[in-house]
């Protein structure tokens, strides 16, 4: 569970500037991204479990944003094995790269799930990522071709599309714009219930080994942070140089809103290639 609280550092906040007159925010989305997953990487290590990663394996990471799982990957798959890390995101490639300089092991590429190399893999591990594929259908026919007879494929998502967030989301119409709702939930991405995926990996020729639901939460405390973390979420989708503090802060009064509660409803989904 991430609990973010008023008195979160600001150090948290990459670029956050506590200047007086100084006051606009220059984040990057892969930087904001990238400091502000706490919950993701929490939960992922129940998905990291569900795997069951054996040493010399070979693991594509797919939709590895910045690489956060891929280094945990490499650790369990050892010297012998190999992980290859792809996402369309060139920045968290970016920075993928940069914290993983000394896992000889991983093959870090700007590709995403139609197009990354190799095949005859162990596990496919895909942490909060297929609500991102739009084309679901071609994800799991491709997956069956490129993974080995007996290989899984481990993924991670919500079940169904997450309701909890229009509240969260209305109320950064103000900062973000009144379309960043629909654009960040129903433009980038698309979302599926646990009965769906089951048809679609059935589809495609897997054995469904397990799925189960989750309820998890995690608390936000402050508007900053949350506006941060969608900025990185949406691939920087609006102009958070626009938003400072002072505004941020006057909302926040003004709506009296003290923490945002965040339920969300879990997907763990394992699958073979029999
Ligand atoms: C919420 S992040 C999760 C990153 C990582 N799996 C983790 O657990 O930290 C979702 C990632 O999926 C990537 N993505 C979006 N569309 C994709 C696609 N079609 N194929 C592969 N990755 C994709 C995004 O660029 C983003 O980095």
């Amino acid at each position: 569970m991430a609990v973010f609280t008023d008195n979160t550092p600001i150090s948290l906040i990459k670029g956050f500037s506590n200047g007086r007159h100084n006051r606009r925010c220059h984040w990057f989305p892969a930087s904001d991204y990238n400091q502000l997953q706490d919950h993701q990487k929490i939960v992922g290590e129940a998905l990291i479990n569900l795997a069951g990663v054996q040493q010399g394996e070979k693991v594509l990471d797919l939709g590895c944003g910045t690489g956060h799982f891929t280094r945990v990957l490499s650790e369990l798959v050892g010297p012998e094995g190999r992980v290859v890390a792809v996402d369309p995101d060139a920045e968290r490639i970016k920075i993928a790269k940069e914290s993983s300089k000394k896992k000889p092991n991983i093959k870090f590429l700007v590709e995403n799930d139609q197009t990354f190399p190799g095949q005859d893999y162990d596990l496919v591990f895909c942490n909060h990522v297929i609500q991102r594929v739009m084309d679901k259908v071609a994800l799991f026919k491709r997956l069956h071709e490129k993974l080995r007879s007996g290989g899984s494929f481990v993924l991670l998502t919500f079940d169904g599309t997450p309701e909890f967030m229009a509240d969260i989301l209305d109320a950064f119409s103000e900062f973000a714009g009144p379309d960043f709702h629909h654009k960040l939930m129903y433009e980038q991405q698309v979302w599926e219930t646990a009965s769906t995926y089951r048809e679609l990996a059935e589809a495609a020729g897997f054995v469904v080994k397990s799925i189960d639901t989750k309820q998890s939460h995690e608390e936000w405390g402050s508007l900053k942070e949350l506006i941060s973390y969608f900025h990185g979420v949406s691939h920087g989708l609006f102009d958070i140089s626009t938003v400072d503090e002072e505004s941020l802060e006057q909302y926040r009064v003004e709506n009296n809103l003290r923490s945002f509660h965040v339920p969300r409803k879990l997907l763990y989904i394992k699958v073979t290639k029999p």
